[in-house]
């Protein structure tokens, strides 16, 4: 039986984030017949460091838990990867663990990702599910994966708080009727 990697880029190991990829992991696994592989990224994941031209090499000098989860994705077929909204930005983790991966890309001429499939999901609390899953898109691209589906959720509450947002505050909205 082939393997789905689920990669969860959020800091709450049983946050949204979660729900919305087991949701999406288990629909995928069903409609391919897939064993499901989960990952939660270590808070202390480190990024690339650019050890400079000559000095990169596939698998990465920094042992962490990098090289588990590419042996994971090596014998993969699909790839899901899941982030909240940081600021319309994927989390710092992901981020991080995504610039690691491209010792794989850069050492194999970029085919090492080539036929693994990746779904990229994002989930936020009111907006910027769209930004995060454009840069996730465009980092997988040139990683060389091969991008199969993607899915954002997004869930909004009447502001009940004062905080500030772009300016303005909860004396500001305008409701639709
Ligand atoms: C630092 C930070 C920045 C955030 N920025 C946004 C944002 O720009 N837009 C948004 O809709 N939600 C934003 N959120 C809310 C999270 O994306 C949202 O609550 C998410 O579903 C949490 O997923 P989790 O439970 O896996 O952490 C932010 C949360 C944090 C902690």
């Amino acid at each position: 039986m082939s393997t789905l990697v689920v990669i969860n880029g959020s800091y709450r190991k049983d946050g949204i984030t979660a729900k919305c990829l087991e949701a999406v992991s288990k629909k995928i696994a069903k409609q391919h017949n897939m064993a499901i592989v989960n990952f939660f990224i270590d808070d202390n994941i480190k990024a690339c460091n650019n050890c400079g031209p000559g000095n990169c090499v596939i698998g990465c000098h920094f042992s962490d838990q990098l090289q588990l989860i590419a042996n994971e994705i090596k014998k993969a077929d699909r790839v899901l990867i899941g982030s909240p909204v940081y600021l319309d930005f994927p989390t710092p983790k992901l981020l991080s663990f995504l610039s690691r991966l491209n010792c794989y890309a850069e050492s194999t001429n970029r085919e090492f990702f080539r036929d693994k499939r990746i779904h990229i999901h994002a989930n936020g609390y009111c907006s910027g599910t769209k930004a995060v899953i454009g840069i996730l898109m465009r980092a997988c691209e040139m990683l060389g994966f091969t991008i199969e589906g993607r899915s954002t959720t997004e869930y909004i509450e009447i502001w009940k708080d004062k905080k500030i947002r772009g300016g303005m505050n909860s004396k500001d909205i305008c409701l639709l009727e």
